[in-house]
């Protein structure tokens, strides 16, 4: 822990996670919790849930839960560490100096480091730019029809030409290579260390909190590779940063725009589309998907028109699906890119291109389309079988056919035929056939499941118990002399039940401290989380209930003494758990 256990619990108390949580999610009361669309996964109903009075969130849909500490750093994308000290700030709370663990210390100064490192080599290289040996770069950029305006607000600058230059100067503030290795910017050799970057010109890329965590480097004309980019370091996660977005997110348009790359997102900007954000190259993940639906439910794809351009295009439509965001795709024909797009045609134009941007749906058909000779009876008839097997992912009915007409209506097919057609096709795919298909590769796994499911018994019924006695702290008199922390043997839940069962001795059982002492550990945390958000009260009535309860803590009980017996060194010991056992068979709770 980077802080005293009670200046983090000071903290997390003193933040109400439902104050803080609807600064970012609208949340509405439903019962004693408040529900809202999850942050962390993309859903249409909400089942992002906090409780104010565990003072935690938990989502049914994902399993994303935890306090309000938690919460910060996984939206914000901040360590323990920032996200204490952002929520310290916000009650206006003054954190101690200098009193955290040596180990801990040393991982955060590291990350502050080394953005501080990155923020620097961002003033060197824009510093470089304007200087007569970055003239060759500003000459690029500004070749590229870039303004002097657009090249401040984008950081862009100028690596030079000599191998070491950034590592001198970075030494010369006094950095050692150690610190340095880690930022990606240097390679430390014994020979002699030099630069990733040289003779290109730079582009920062900026987190959402317009922080320096890595860069891009073009070559100035037709070099290879045309871009270098920073590797992944304790700041940089390709898959999570989406370039642009520090400036996308406050645009007023209601969409974004999704693009490739880094001239693409800068031309857009420039020409006023303040609402663009690129992947740079990488493929679009269902991480970016999860984070642009944080600030937007519509995109408009502007992937380069070539063929590889489709096909990322083809790959992200179902991910931005997924995440609940609604995506047509623009047409730059006869242009490559955004940026080329602009330059020619400018940006009126390509406004008018967004107002006519393809319904995604139909982009895929479009596609499709295209491996279908129509002059082919048979392959006419294949190309309407697959679009009927498309229209039928459509679950809602009245969607499906409000997409049947639209095709039938753009390719000339008889909505009457298209529509029996699908009728047809969704008749065969029943779950008679569904099995029959994939019956055999199925049943092992169902074994499997079964098998898994046995062993995990024992462990379910401690985990209930835990439940059961956190979301209804009246069940411990019903326990008493039989069930002790002790009984609970997964490791986990015993080190949980201790603090449960102390808290609760001194009338203090607070869930959402308990949980953040497994802060430091993601797999054991989300596991606890888990634990104190689980609601049984609603799946059982009354009287199954008591049943459920009772039974669950004769398992509990009879496992922890059936381990006792096989653990037990002397006839004595050993008779007072034979005794024991027989008295749990006669229980009545
Ligand atoms: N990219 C990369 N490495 C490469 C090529 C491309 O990382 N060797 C990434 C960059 O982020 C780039 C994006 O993929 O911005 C799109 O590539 P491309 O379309 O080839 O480049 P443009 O963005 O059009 O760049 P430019 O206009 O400068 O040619
Ligand atoms: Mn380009």
């Amino acid at each position: 822990m980077f802080y005293p256990e009670e200046i983090v619990e000071e903290v997390r108390s003193r933040n109400n996670i439902l104050d803080v949580i609807s600064g970012y999610v609208k949340m509405q009361k439903r019962g004693s919790s408040y529900f809202g669309l999850c942050p962390f996964h993309n859903e249409k109903s909400p089942s992002f849930s906090v409780s104010p009075d565990k003072q935690m969130y938990y989502c049914f849909g994902c399993g994303a839960g935890g306090n309000v500490i938690t919460f910060v750093m996984e939206y914000e994308n901040y360590s323990f560490k920032e996200a204490l000290e952002y929520l310290a700030d916000r009650v206006g709370m003054e954190l101690p100096k200098g009193e955290e663990s040596k180990e801990a210390r040393a991982q955060a100064e590291l990350r502050v480091s080394l953005l501080e490192i990155n923020k620097l080599a961002a003033n060197y290289f824009y510093y470089q730019l304007k200087q007569p040996q970055g003239r060759q770069g500003y000459e690029y950029l500004t070749g590229r029809k870039l303004t002097d305006d657009t090249i401040r607000r984008f950081g862009l600058g100028f690596a030079n030409k000599t191998s070491d230059d950034l590592y001198r100067y970075l030494k010369s503030k006094g950095y050692p290579d150690q610190l340095l290795a880690q930022t990606g910017l240097v390679t430390i050799e014994e020979r002699g260390s030099h630069d990733k970057f040289w003779n290109r010109v730079m582009f920062p890329i900026m987190d959402v909190n317009n922080r320096v965590i890595g860069f891009g480097g073009r070559v100035m004309g037709d070099g290879t590779p045309k871009y270098l980019n920073s590797p992944e370091t304790r700041l940089f996660d390709k898959s999570r940063n989406l370039y642009g977005l520090n400036y996308a997110r406050t645009s007023r348009e209601k969409y974004m725009l999704v693009c490739e790359g880094y001239m693409d997102v800068i031309a857009l900007h420039q020409a006023g589309f303040t609402n663009g954000v690129a992947s740079l190259g990488t493929a679009f993940t269902s991480q970016h998907g999860v984070i642009l639906k944080r600030y937007t439910d519509q995109v408009i794809l502007t992937y380069d028109s070539d063929s590889a351009g489709v096909k990322a295009a083809l790959r992200a439509i179902p991910i931005l699906k997924e995440a609940g965001i609604s995506c047509k795709v623009l047409n730059m024909k006869p242009y490559k890119d955004p940026d080329e797009f602009i330059k020619n045609m400018g940006a009126q134009a390509f406004r008018e291109r967004i107002e006519k941007a393809r319904n995604s749906f139909l982009f895929e058909i479009d596609v499709l389309k295209q491996d279908f000779d129509f002059e082919d009876p048979e392959q006419k008839t294949g190309f309407y079988n697959r679009v009927a097997q498309k229209l039928l992912s459509f679950s809602d009915a009245l969607e499906r056919d409000t997409y049947t007409q639209a095709v039938s209506r753009e390719y000339y097919i008889n909505y009457q035929d298209l529509k029996q057609l699908v009728n047809r096709m969704g008749l065969r795919v029943s779950p008679e056939t569904e099995r029959a298909e994939g019956g055999e590769g199925r049943t092992p796994f169902v074994a499997r499941e079964r098998k898994r499911e046995k062993e995990d018994g024992v462990k379910r019924s401690q985990r209930l118990l835990l439940t059961w006695l956190i979301e209804d702290p009246a069940l411990f008199d019903k326990i008493e002399g039989i069930i002790s922390p002790e009984d609970f043997k997964e490791e986990l839940y015993h080190q949980v039940a201790q603090m449960v069962f102390d808290g609760h001795r001194a009338g203090d059982l607070n869930p959402a401290g308990i949980l953040n002492r497994f802060i430091n550990d993601e797999a054991q945390y989300k596991e606890v989380a888990g634990l104190f958000n689980a609601s049984l009260r609603e799946s059982l009535n009354q009287e199954e209930q008591k049943k459920a309860f009772a039974e669950t803590v004769k398992k509990v009980k009879k496992n922890s003494l059936d381990e006792a017996s096989r653990a037990a060194s002397d006839i004595e010991q050993l008779q007072k758990i034979i005794q024991a056992q027989k008295e749990l068979k006669d229980l009545n709770i």
